[in-house]
């Protein structure tokens, strides 16, 4: 049975091929650790304010990553989408889960040297494609001549905030302004809707970190996450 003070997570499971939890009580570490050990859990994983996870270390989890959440107004007056801008459809599923599986490289799945690569592509991967069959509100995109998806920027909608989930250009179109592009699709897309345009990154992502700054984005809040594996 899952101990007290965490949750099991069983999309991450499904794709790591063994149970995940996500430890919600710090102060239930020790307890967690001891289940997990003998329920062969494969990966519990905290995330919470910076520096509260120091207690973790003695219980044998590894710092991963420093997560930013970074905020801008939207703009209240409607705008068209930019053109060039394409909103996905359940057909490029595939494309954008290829895309993604080939292009995320500093989540912490990816960064975290105990979980396999192949694991880390496949979890962006059905991510990414679970949010073109219906769990995000609209992923937009870029696309060449000939049809194919270069890059996508994948939302939520949350009550007033617009969230971006996912953002990724393919590695052969990056440094083309592909991404700065969707963000201002994201912008046009929002407005009048929405009040804020928020997102995630990791401190060590310089040109999510850049895009971002060029864009207005700032800081609104700081979180690490911890890893424990067996
Ligand atoms: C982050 C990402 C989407 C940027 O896409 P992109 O199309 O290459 O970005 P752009 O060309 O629009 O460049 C945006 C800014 O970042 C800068 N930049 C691009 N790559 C950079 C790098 N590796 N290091 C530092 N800055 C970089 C660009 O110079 C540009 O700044 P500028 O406008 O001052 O010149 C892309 O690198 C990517 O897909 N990364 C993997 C997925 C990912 O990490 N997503 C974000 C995490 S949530």
């Amino acid at each position: 049975m899952i101990p007290v003070g965490c949750h099991e997570r069983p999309f991450d499971a499904s794709i790591l091929g063994r149970q995940v939890w996500s430890l919600e009580d710090i102060t239930q570490a020790a307890e967690v650790v001891d289940a997990a050990r003998q329920l062969d859990v494969g990966l519990v994983f905290w995330r919470g304010e910076v520096d509260k996870g120091l207690v973790l270390e003695s219980h044998g989890f590894r710092k991963i990553e420093t997560l930013l959440t970074l905020r801008c107004a939207l703009p209240q007056e409607k705008r068209a989408l930019p053109p060039g801008i394409g909103i996905a459809q359940v057909a490029d599923a595939d494309m954008i889960a290829d895309l993604a599986a080939e292009a995320f490289r500093s989540d912490r799945w990816h960064t975290d040297p105990e979980i396999p690569n192949d694991r880390a592509d496949a979890y962006k991967a059905a991510w990414a494609h679970n949010n073109i069959m219906g769990r995000a509100g609209v992923t937009l995109i870029t696309l060449t001549g000939a049809g194919e998806v270069t890059g996508f920027n994948s939302m939520l909608f949350r009550d007033d905030a617009l969230i971006i989930d996912l953002i990724a250009v393919a590695p052969s179109h990056q440094g083309q302004g592909l991404a700065g592009r969707l963000i201002n699709a994201a912008k046009a897309d929002g407005a009048g809707r929405f009040k804020t345009l928020s997102a995630g990154t990791q401190a060590s992502n310089a040109a999510s970190l850049r895009l971002y700054d060029r864009h207005d984005m700032k800081e609104s809040m700081r979180a690490d996450t911890w890893h424990w594996t067996p």
